[in-house]
């Protein structure tokens, strides 16, 4: 039996990735920051699956909440086997529009937090020659997008990284690269959707199913969906002038404050 800790676990894609590991038969560490929600998830996806889910409440944006986060992770009698570092959330605005406050608390939970937590399961991992770490990133992370775009190229650049250093130890890291997914995401950055395409919606069930996989194909970087693949190949060619003009329309359209 082996054990994998999702952060941001109770919605969207990390729920989707709690489901999934527990049909396959994986204990869960489930983490977030509304304790009632993830007692009844652990509830769930034990009677459910007969797995063991334990739960942890964290907030991500807290050092205290990333310190018994990393002391789970660093926990050698009870290992953690796969980390999916997949908490993060949306601010509602462009550049000077979100309070500084809200800008350093993204970098908390999408760089300081992913940081921290990976190299807490990366020692782990490593003293028994085996494990997984998956950071969920963005698409976003391709185009220039604010502090979110910029967050989120840094989980690509620092998981592939480290991927890298890492190679032959048994260890896996790979950055998760999502187009737009329906999750609470977008309701609670108060953004909205209507300008943003059918088919550019991907399903989280799916998205996790890929990511799965090419995780046990060893793959550094996923970016699950031909549609999103082929749309990334474009990004690499197309000026960055025009890219930002395009980019920082789709999806960013908020509500009234
Ligand atoms: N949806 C998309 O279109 C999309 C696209 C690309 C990438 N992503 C990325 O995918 C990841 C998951 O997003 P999602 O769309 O599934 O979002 P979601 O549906 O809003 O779920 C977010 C999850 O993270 C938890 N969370 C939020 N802030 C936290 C904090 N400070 N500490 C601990 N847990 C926290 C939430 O639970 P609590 O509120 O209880 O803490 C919830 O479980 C994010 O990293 C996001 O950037 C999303």
């Amino acid at each position: 039996m082996t054990t994998a800790l999702i952060t941001g676990s109770t919605a969207g894609i990390g729920a989707a990735f709690a489901r999934r590991l527990a049909a396959d038969g994986h204990d869960l560490v489930l983490v977030a920051r509304d304790t009632k929600r993830l007692r009844e998830q652990a509830t769930e996806l034990h009677d459910r699956h007969g797995i063991e889910a334990e739960v942890l409440t964290a907030d991500l944006a807290t050092d205290e909440g990333i310190e018994a986060v990393a002391a789970r992770l660093s926990d050698l009698r009870n290992p953690v086997d796969l980390l999916v570092n997949n908490a993060g959330f949306g601010n509602k605005g462009r550049y000077l529009d979100v309070s500084m406050a809200d800008e350093l608390r993204m970098l908390k939970v999408h760089c300081e937090a992913v940081l921290r937590l990976t190299s807490a399961a990366a020692e782990a991992m490593r003293s028994r020659r085996r494990g997984g770490i998956v950071n969920v990133a963005s698409v976003a992370a391709f185009v220039p997008r604010g502090t979110y775009g910029a967050s989120k190229a840094w989980v690509v650049q620092f998981t592939q990284g480290a991927a890298k250093d890492m190679a032959g130890s048994g260890v896996r890291l790979m950055a998760l690269c999502p187009g737009f997914v329906r999750t609470e995401f977008h309701e609670r950055a108060g953004m909205g959707t209507d300008n943003i395409p059918n088919w550019m919606w991907l399903d989280a069930d799916k998205l996790v199913a890929a990511a799965l996989t090419d995780l046990a194909r060893g793959k550094s970087l996923s970016i699950p969906d031909p549609r999103y693949k082929a749309l990334m190949s474009v990004v690499k060619v197309t000026p960055r002038g025009l890219l930002g003009g395009l980019t920082s329309r789709t999806g960013r359209k908020y509500g009234p404050r």
